[in-house]
């Protein structure tokens, strides 16, 4: 049987990736189903070199988004669909989500032009569920102890792509935005009942 794909996004420095090891570990204990964490830019062989140019090396914007665009079909065709396919949760630490909201909120890329390389890239995969971790962007950047070459944006930037997630959250019922600004517990707490209403949902659509 097919699995659940689930995906955290959010602003830098909102906390998501401590999150999603989190719901991992909760899902590995109480689910009795595989479950992998992975994410974007870097899941893969391939992903972890492009990783390193993207966030060490300047670059225009289209080339950005391309080589995240890279990353992501890399990602997709070696892991997120091979696992699902065999009955395996994947959890993505950031997926298709972060380039709307970076490259076409942040910086202006064409919306067309990413949802047209999407669509040829996913071939119709969308995540299942996906939970924003929403912060105001000053937090995020209080919290970033070392920043990389696309944290570096600024506080314009950041503010920027929070709008584009609060934005995206309201077009399809995947979203699921939480307030990231309380304790950690409170947070993974709210995941944790989120997914669980999700999960049965999910779970009843597949007996269809
Ligand atoms: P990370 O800190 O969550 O690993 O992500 C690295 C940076 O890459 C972060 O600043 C967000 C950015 N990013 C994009 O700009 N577009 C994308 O599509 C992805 C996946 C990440």
């Amino acid at each position: 049987m097919r699995e659940m794909f689930i995906t955290i996004e959010g602003i830098d420095g909102c906390g998501k990736s401590t999150q999603a090891l989190i719901l991992k570990e909760k899902i590995a204990i109480h689910c009795g189903v595989g479950v992998v964490l992975t994410g974007e830019p870097g899941g893969t062989t391939v992903g972890s070199i492009v990783r390193e140019v993207l966030l060490n090396k300047d670059m225009d914007n289209v080339t950005e988004f391309l080589l995240f665009a890279a990353d992501r079909n890399e990602h997709i065709k070696s892991l997120i669909r091979p696992s699902i396919n065999n009955g395996i949760i994947v959890i993505s630490d950031r997926f298709l989500d972060s380039s709307v909201a970076y490259q076409g909120f942040g910086r202006g890329v064409s919306f067309d032009f990413i949802n047209y390389v999407h669509s040829f890239i996913t071939q119709g995969l969308k995540p299942d569920l996906t939970f924003i971790v929403d912060v105001e962007p000053e937090v995020g950047l209080r919290r970033l102890k070392k920043t990389d070459r696309i944290e570096n944006g600024g506080l314009e930037f950041l503010r920027r792509v929070r709008e584009g997630y609060i934005e995206l959250s309201k077009r399809d019922r995947r979203f699921v935005v939480i307030k990231g600004e309380m304790d950690l517990d409170i947070v993974s707490d709210e995941i944790w009942e989120n997914f669980l209403i999700r999960r049965k949902e999910w779970i009843e659509s597949q007996k269809d």
